[in-house]
C-alpha cells in the first residue's frame, strides 16, 4: 500500500490513520471514508499537533504573501476542525467560508468562530452550494490524498472563484508519486494543461520543508484568468 513508508515517522501507526488508511485504498467509498474521519474528529486536533503538522501555518503564511487585502472572501476546501482557518484568522483574514464532508469535523470547526459559513457536502460529487464566482481565494491543505480531494475538484473549485482568484494546494510531497491518482505526474499533467488552455496562471509549485514532522509538502498556487 502507498502510504506504510511514512507511517513510522509521522505516527500513522495509529488506528485513526488506519481507518483513513483502509478507507481510501480500494475504490472510493465515500461513506468509509465519512466514518473514519468522524471517529477521528474528537482528537483530530491533538494528533496534528503530535505529528507537528505545519501545513495549515504554511498555507496562511503563503496567502498572506500573495493576497495582502485581509477582506478578500477565501474559501477553505476540506477545512475539517478548521486548522487552516486559525491560521488565516491569525494572518488577518476575516471573511472565510469552509466546506468539509464530515459534519462532525465542521462541528469543531464551528467552535473556532472565525468561519462565516461552513457547509457539509462532498466538494467532488455534489459541489458547494453557493453562486459562480463567489472566492477571491480558495485554499485546501492537507486533503489533497488518495480516495480524499484530487484533481476531479478543480471544475468546482473553478466555477466558484472569481477572475484573478488564488487556488492554493498544500498536500504532502510524497503523495505526487504515490498515490495511484496523482503517480506518473498526473496531478501537474492536469495543472499544467489547464494553465496552457488558459484557465489558470500557474503561479507557483514549490516544496515546503516539515509540512508534517520531517517530511516536506508541495504547494501549488494558481491565478484563474
Ligand atoms: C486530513 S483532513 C485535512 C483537514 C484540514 N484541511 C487540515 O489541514 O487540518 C482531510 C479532510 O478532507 C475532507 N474531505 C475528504 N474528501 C472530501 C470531499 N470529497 N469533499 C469534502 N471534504 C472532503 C475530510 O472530511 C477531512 O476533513
Amino acid at each position: 500500500m502507498y502510504h506504510n513508508t511514512m507511517s513510522m515517522a509521522t505516527g500513522e501507526d495509529d488506528l485513526h490513520w488506519k481507518n483513513l488508511y483502509s478507507a481510501t485504498s480500494g475504490d472510493l467509498d465515500l461513506k468509509r471514508l465519512e466514518e473514519a474521519y468522524k471517529g477521528w474528529s474528537e482528537t483530530y486536533d491533538e494528533d496534528q499537533v503530535k505529528m507537528k503538522f505545519n501545513g495549515p501555518h504554511q498555507a496562511a503564511q503563503k496567502l498572506s504573501s500573495l493576497m495582502a487585502d485581509k477582506s478578500k472572501k477565501i474559501l477553505d476546501v476540506a477545512c475539517g476542525t478548521g486548522g487552516v482557518g486559525k491560521e488565516l484568522h491569525s494572518q488577518g483574514y476575516v471573511n472565510i467560508d469552509g466546506v468539509d464532508l464530515v459534519q462532525d469535523m465542521l462541528t469543531h470547526a464551528e467552535q473556532t468562530g472565525v468561519y462565516s459559513r461552513l457547509e457539509a457536502c462532498d466538494v467532488i460529487g455534489q459541489g458547494i452550494s453557493c453562486p459562480d464566482g463567489t472566492y477571491d481565494a480558495i485554499v485546501c491543505v492537507g486533503a489533497f490524498n488518495q480516495g480524499n480531494i484530487t484533481q476531479a475538484v478543480f471544475p468546482e473549485l473553478l466555477r466558484v472563484a472569481k477572475k484573478g482568484c488564488i487556488i492554493l494546494i498544500v498536500m504532502r510531497e510524497a503523495f505526487v508519486y504515490t498515490c495511484p491518482d496523482f503517480k506518473n505526474g498526473q496531478l501537474d499533467t492536469d495543472i499544467l494543461m489547464r494553465a496552457q488552455n488558459g484557465i489558470w496562471k500557474y503561479t507557483l509549485r514549490e516544496t515546503v520543508p516539515k509540512f508534517i514532522g520531517d517530511l516536506s509538502g508541495l504547494l501549488y498556487a494558481m491565478e484563474v484568468q
